[in-house]
């Protein structure tokens, strides 16, 4: 594969680009640490939010007509090595270098095996249907036009294969709640040590992506376009991330919405309005007809 090639493919919309994606992985290493699978170490609450995906994971992809799985966009691949774990065959493909590089220690430090493919989602270097299940988890807000990744995804999936994604659209929502809380305690962390060059700018969420604001509506649009049938999409997540200092976060906040669990679980399967404007995320899921 011309890599050189591959990553000039994309056209950057804003900011979506794979060498600041880059910077991103190689200053912020996300590893699959074992909490991530023992909900009894969980003391973070994007580990806790993870384990609930993973969990969804195992409900919805028992249906999947194989084990081949394609997650695009991978990051870290966090999904992926749960997925390897239940049996499946995962491939990756990021167009990051660095994201690749980090999906790779995932998958060895957690001694599991997959296939690492450097290359643009606009572009998926797979013939027609390839795999049984294709997912991504926080991708599809990083593009203007939705309709060509999904149709990509689409591509490469074999008919009653089953397509999943996470979308965290840019919109107010109850995670809205969180990062304002969250930019609070860091404005709160940088008085204590004394930081006071640029200390609101510096305080608040930093995300150089490009994000889209596209409603529940759009995506089940796209879905069906690109030929999905039996299309969910709905809001998910009652709880927010929220960077709580002291040790609050472990201490408090998640044995609290580990408490609640079952409210969420109702909360995200609902369907109900409250979910869709407040939910955290979009979860959207489909079978290949
Ligand atoms: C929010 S991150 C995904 C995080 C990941 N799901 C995880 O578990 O860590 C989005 C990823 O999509 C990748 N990406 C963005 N646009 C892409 C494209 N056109 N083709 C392939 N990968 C892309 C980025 O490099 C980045 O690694």
């Amino acid at each position: 594969m011309d890599n050189a090639k591959l990553l000039g493919d994309s056209p950057d919309p804003v900011g979506n680009d794979p060498h600041v994606w880059g910077k991103q992985w190689t200053s912020r290493k996300v590893y699959v640490e074992r909490d991530y699978l023992d909900e009894g170490k969980i003391t973070r609450r994007d580990q806790l939010s993870w384990k609930f995906q993973m969990e969804h994971f195992d409900t919805l992809f028992a249906r999947a007509p194989g084990k081949e799985v394609l997650e695009c966009g991978c990051g870290s691949a966090i999904m992926s090595v749960h997925a390897a774990l239940q049996g499946f065959q995962a491939t990756m493909l990021d167009f990051s270098p660095d994201g690749l590089d980090l999906a790779k220690a995932n998958f060895d430090a957690n001694h599991v095996q997959g296939k690492f493919v450097l290359g643009d989602v606009l572009k998926l270097p797979f013939p027609d249907n390839s795999f049984d299940v294709v997912m991504s988890y926080g991708l599809l807000e990083h593009f203007p036009d939705i309709d060509a990744p999904i149709r990509e995804m689409v591509r490469v999936l074999k008919p009653s294969g089953i397509f999943a994604a996470d979308i965290i659209p840019k919109r107010f929502s109850i995670a809205t709640l969180g990062e304002i809380v969250t930019s609070w305690v860091r404005f709160g962390n940088r008085l204590k040590r004394l930081q006071f060059k640029n200390l609101f700018r510096e305080s608040r969420r930093n995300f150089p992506h490009y994000e889209n604001n596209y409603s529940i509506q759009k995506y089940r649009r796209a879905l069906e376009e690109a030929g999905l049938k039996d299309i969910v999409v709905t809001g998910s997540g009652l709880f927010p991330q929220i960077g709580l200092p002291f040790g609050l976060e472990g201490k408090i906040y998640v044995p609290i919405i580990k408490s609640l669990r079952r409210l969420e679980k109702y909360f995200t399967r609902s369907s109900s309005r409250w979910t869709d404007w407040f939910g955290c995320s979009w979860y959207a899921h489909g079978i290949k007809a």
